[in-house]
């Protein structure tokens, strides 16, 4: 079997561009997405090959430690995205517009969106949002924005929607469908699709030309993203269904940490290793 084209050393692109995602969607291949929101981890993630970085307003929970997504602002996301476009060479970094950053207008939508390009650098903005959001997103892409639409369970309205919920159930399967279209046609280079039942996201992937992400939503997608402090293991909160859990970084770090203060505590370090002469 042939390399996949993002990967392979012939077909690889040095920097990816929103057509090498489409590619990947006209080939049958997959790319992955990890949420990140500082410098070092950009750069690791970068350099194990992951296509697209998503500084995702999730940050309002793992990095801000506030309860909900809705809290967090878009001066607070400007400076996470600097730091994540600071740590990368090659991925595509995608920024969240924040709440209450762009549902009063499309003219709101562009203005948010044009100081994230600007201030912070990052490549395209994700707006979470059905079709009554076409209008937003055409105007920001005639602005020159790249634009992903975020579908189906979108946290900002977890109060709305009645909290962490499956969507597109039953009759539900055909809104979802319809929104995903009339956001591809308001010119979305990519719909991102979060829990929804995994035939519902392979009809949506089918209805459209343009690549899906999912979370929670099964394997039909064009690319896949998890939220990292979710894989690698480092948060206190129950591991959703839809996570794969790659490693237990609260036990490694929290291992580490407890070695040092007891170091400390007995005096064993700093030793002369870790010392200056004179
Ligand atoms: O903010 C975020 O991390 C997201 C992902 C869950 C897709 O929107």
């Amino acid at each position: 079997m042939s390399q996949p084209y993002l990967s392979d050393p012939a077909t690889r692109p040095a920097r990816i561009r929103i057509g090498h995602l489409a590619e990947a969607k006209r080939r049958g291949e997959k790319f992955s997405m990890l949420t990140c929101y500082d410098t070092m981890l950009a750069e690791i993630f970068d350099q194990a090959g992951i296509e697209t970085l998503l500084v995702g307003d999730s940050a309002a929970n793992t990095v801000m430690g506030y309860n909900s997504t809705l809290r967090i602002t878009l001066d607070e996301m400007i400076v996470l995205a600097k730091a994540v476009v600071n740590g990368t060479q090659r991925a595509l970094v995608v920024v969240d517009l924040p709440f209450g950053s762009y549902e009063q207008s499309p003219a709101q939508a562009v203005a948010s969106s044009v100081r994230l390009m600007k201030e912070a650098g990052v490549h395209a903005v994700k707006v979470e949002g059905d079709s009554r959001y076409a209008p937003h997103v055409d105007a920001m892409v005639a602005a020159g924005v790249p634009v992903i639409a975020h579908i189906g369970f979108t946290p900002q309205s977890e109060h709305a929607l009645g909290g962490y919920k499956v969507q597109g159930r039953g009759e539900a399967a055909q809104k979802l469908i319809t929104d995903a279209v009339a956001l591809q046609d308001a010119g979305a280079f990519a719909v991102l699709m979060e829990m929804v039942p995994s035939p519902v996201a392979a009809e949506v992937d089918a209805a459209l030309r343009v690549p899906t992400i999912g979370i929670g939503a099964g394997a039909s997608t064009t690319g896949q993203v998890l939220v990292w402090q979710d894989m690698l293991g480092l948060g206190s909160a129950r591991t959703p269904r839809f996570v794969k859990k790659y490693a237990n970084l609260r036990e490694v770090i929290s291992g580490a940490v407890t070695a040092y203060h007891q170091d400390v505590s007995s005096g064993q370090f700093p030793s002369a290793e870790y010392e200056f002469d004179k």
